[in-house]
């Protein structure tokens, strides 16, 4: 743990469950227009070898990375009557009750769930997938580019496919390399491969697990006399915490006393174990009836994560630990995506206003493709909670090949963007394991802020006083965004009054730009009702033509320079039957005259305002989608990590 970084709370009480479930769908109650389209792969990993029974690990392990949202699942342990494989489509208990009617038992084996790309999810779709003899079983979580064309020059030298999936070609090519090693076998497969791939493969002849990837995550857990293989750390953490996250291009061959890695050419890699801070605790729902629930709950404590041990109040400055000169930059270009790109709009605000550095704001997809203007004074700044989402990290590698200087603000510890960047920042929120991202919102808020008051101090925009006085302010948001969590009643009482509504507009002004968009976010993911935000000046524009009594336009009008101009906005919105609900700074009692609805949130420094106002928005949208009965931790079309284009 960074020095000064408090250790997570103890988990809260969990508050009282809100209103009952009421009708509606469920995701993964089949989607419509049947299987997903084909935008992500966030299958789950999980291999063991050692000296318990692989398939209880693997089926706990899949179950702790069922978050990432999956419609198939299977095993492949090795027994004594050798190799066998159980796997079903749908939920981890479809495969469970298959595995009570044929019971696989033995130390080593590997587990996977899968979110359907190539194939529908169904039974034979389901990995593992093995060669004709069922010698070898292979996972694997990507999209193998060219598997059509390795497809039929593998049928055409004999091989018989029993799925339509792209990874069953890495079976077949694993075997037609095979010559009494399975690592090189991998790795001789691999240098036909074109594409994305956390793969693992175990052949009924050898006692190891091998594995490799390229772009998709892995990470290998070590044991004493047992080692691990997951696509992410939680799956992990009942069993060890020292791990080693594998590198693109790694390949690794796992047995029971140790680890070998090499790069795809054969050469011997070494890669550092590190521990993870995160307790099997922090990761699991600590009581709450859902992981985005609890995460929404950590904020306060989250907040004291990031910010702690990083406000210096006497010298009015923050020590990020940062090895980057703010004197060095002459522009900043922010990338990332979703949620982290709506954190990097709150970071341009506070960036230009308080370090007078001109930046531009780009979601990653567009950025990479728009061919922006960069130099080597350009520092480009790529936020993300995952670390892992393709199109942040090729916006990064865009701006970095054409020169930029480089800042990741990430959470996850060890992913693939912390490691192509000159300079991280932690966001210290913990594990984010809600589709729906919360807490790692909040921490990417008060990063940009101490970033944005770094910079500021050190490019001389800012006194000494002003940064104190925030500092100051900074330092409450922990004890005002658990006030704002008290009112849960008051808003779980207005989901009710609205969460039949088709459409809601969300409205704010300047800093609380990014707040608006993030809750529309925040109820279009979880909830599936359409909700679109606009910057609030922007409404006569044309979403003025949306208003009716139909329709609820949610209104950031917290006190700041443009709080009349906010007012002015509900007017208008109130003339033509609409219906406010508006998120107002306590004490407002004026605005009680003008909004149907009013939420408080408690008085801080304008600045600072998104980061109290957007929890009432988080619990809003939470609140609708358990009225509505929606999956609110796995929406449906949705993952938490989108690691392809
Ligand atoms: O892991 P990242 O922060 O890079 O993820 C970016 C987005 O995919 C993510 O924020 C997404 O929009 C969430 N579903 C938001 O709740």
């Amino acid at each position: 743990m960074p020095p000064g970084v408090r250790p997570p709370r103890p988990p809260l009480e969990p508050p009282r469950e809100s209103q009952p479930r009421k009708g509606g769908t469920t995701a993964g109650e089949g989607q419509e227009g049947g299987f997903p389209p084909e935008r992500g792969f966030m299958c789950g990993i999980v291999g063991y070898i050692g000296f318990r029974n692989a398939t209880d690990v693997l089926i706990d392990g899949l179950r702790r990375l069922e978050y990432r949202g999956y419609d198939s699942a299977g095993v492949a342990v090795k027994t004594p009557q050798g190799l066998r494989v159980v796997k079903r489509s749908g939920k981890l208990s479809a495969l469970e009750a298959a595995l009570k009617e044929e019971k696989l038992e033995g130390p080593l084996g590997i587990g996977h769930t899968r979110w359907a790309t190539h194939g529908a999810p169904t039974d034979p779709n389901a990995h593992p997938h093995t060669t004709e003899d069922g010698r070898i079983a292979v996972i694997h979580n990507g999209i193998i580019e060219n598997y059509l064309e390795l497809k039929e020059a593998l049928k055409a030298r004999g091989h018989r496919f029993s799925s339509d999936t792209d990874s069953e070609v890495l079976a077949h090519l694993i075997e037609e390399k095979y010559r009494g090693d399975l690592f090189e076998a991998l790795r001789e497969a691999l240098k036909e491969v074109r594409g994305a791939y956390a793969v693992v493969a175990v052949h009924q002849d050898h006692e190891e697990i091998v594995a490799a990837r390229t772009v998709s995550p892995l990470v290998v857990g070590l044991g004493e006399g047992e080692h691990f293989l997951a696509s992410d750390v939680p799956a992990l953490l009942p069993y060890t915490r020292k791990v080693i996250f594998l590198h693109d291009g790694d390949v690794a061959r796992i047995t029971r006393e140790g680890v070998e890695i090499k790069d795809l050419s054969g050469n011997p890699l070494f890669r550092e174990a590190v521990e993870v801070d995160w307790s099997l605790e922090a990761a699991e729902k600590g009581g709450f009836p859902h992981y985005m629930l609890k995460e929404i709950y950590e904020q306060p404590w989250v907040l004291e994560n990031t910010l702690g041990g990083r406000l210096v109040e006497e010298e009015g400055d923050v020590d990020l630990g940062l090895e980057l000169d703010p004197l060095e930059v002459d522009r900043v270009h922010v990338v990332a995506c979703g949620t982290a790109a709506y954190a990097g709009l709150y970071g341009k605000y506070l960036l230009e206003a308080l370090a007078r550095v001109p930046v531009e704001w780009d979601v990653a997809s567009e950025y990479r493709y728009r061919d922006p203007v960069v130099d080597e004074r350009t520092l480009a700044i790529a936020i993300s909670q995952s670390g892992e989402t393709i199109d942040t990290l090729e916006g990064l590698r865009e701006a970095r090949r054409r020169g930029a200087r480089t800042l990741g603000v990430v959470n996850a510890k060890g992913s693939s963007l912390t490691r192509e960047v000159e300079a991280v920042l932690y966001i210290h929120a913990g594990p984010e394991i809600g589709v729906a991202s919360t807490k790692a919102y909040m921490a990417m808020l008060a990063a940009m802020a101490m970033l944005a008051l770094r910079f500021g101090r050190a490019r001389g925009t800012l006194g000494k006083e002003e940064a104190q006085a925030l500092i100051r302010e900074l330092k409450k948001l922990p004890r005002l965004v658990e006030e704002v969590l008290e009112k849960r009643p008051l808003i779980a009482h207005i989901a009710e009054k609205y969460h039949q509504a088709q459409d809601f507009l969300f409205l704010g002004r300047h800093v609380q730009v990014p707040t608006a968009y993030e809750g529309a976010l925040k109820l279009k993911e979880i909830s599936y009702i359409h909700a679109e935000a606009y910057p609030a000046g922007e409404m006569k524009h044309g979403p003025i033509a949306l208003i009716d009594e139909h329709l609820p336009v949610v209104v950031l009008a917290t006190q700041g320079p443009l709080y009349e101009k906010t007012l002015a906005n509900i007017q208008e919105v109130r003339a033509r039957g609409g219906k406010v609900i508006a998120i107002a700074t306590e004490g407002d009692e004026e605005i009680r005259k003008l909004a149907q609805d009013v939420l408080y949130v408690p008085q801080v420094h304008p600045l600072l305002a998104p980061m109290v106002s957007v929890v009432p928005l988080q619990l809003l949208a939470y609140e609708v989608a358990v009225l509505l009965g929606r999956d609110v931790d796995q929406p449906r079309n949705l993952a938490k990590s989108v690691t392809v284009e």
